[in-house]
């Protein structure tokens, strides 16, 4: 079965929106089968957005990103890379639908409450950078 890496990102912590946007995954039908809550490193955070380095909002979004907790998670579902993606909704919530989680919650690029892979590549890589073993659950 897919697995995708999901974060609610340190606005959405903040806010108290935990519980709303797991319960949308699990209304889907998707498993969580890992999740904490954490606070980044620098040095985590960079691997995980080492595409973007270099981008002139990159220092904004590292510093976002490691200004307070965030909930890591990994979900389990069909086509649940793709499917979760749409959920999420545009990277920019001036262009995401009402009924997406960022079309609902969110107002601004460099404030979009989550993050989720983007391929079945970047999920094994981000997964594997978050989560250990032994961190697993089944949850069947
Ligand atoms: P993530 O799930 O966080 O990876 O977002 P995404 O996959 O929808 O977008 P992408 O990976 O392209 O960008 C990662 C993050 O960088 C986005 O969530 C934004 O917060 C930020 N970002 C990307 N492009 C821009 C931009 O043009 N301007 C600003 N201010 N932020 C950007
Ligand atoms: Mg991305």
């Amino acid at each position: 079965m897919e697995r995708t890496f999901l974060m609610i990102k340190p606005d959405a912590v903040r806010r108290g929106l935990i519980g709303s946007i797991i319960a949308r995954f699990e209304a889907k039908g998707f498993k969580l089968i890992a999740g904490k809550l954490m606070v980044i490193s620098d040095e985590l955070v960079k691997k995980h957005y080492y595409e973007h380095e270099g981008r002139p909002y990159y220092e904004d979004l590292t510093t976002f990103m490691t200004s307070g907790p965030v909930f890591a998670m990994v979900w389990q579902g069909e086509n649940i890379i793709k499917l979760s993606r749409f959920m999420m909704g545009s990277t920019d919530p001036e262009k995401a639908a009402p009924g997406t989680i960022r079309g609902d919650y969110a107002t601004r690029m460099n404030r979009n409450v989550i993050h989720g892979s983007d391929s079945p590549e970047n999920a094994e890589r981000e997964i594997n950078l978050f989560f250990q073993a032994n961190e697993f659950v089944s949850n069947e």
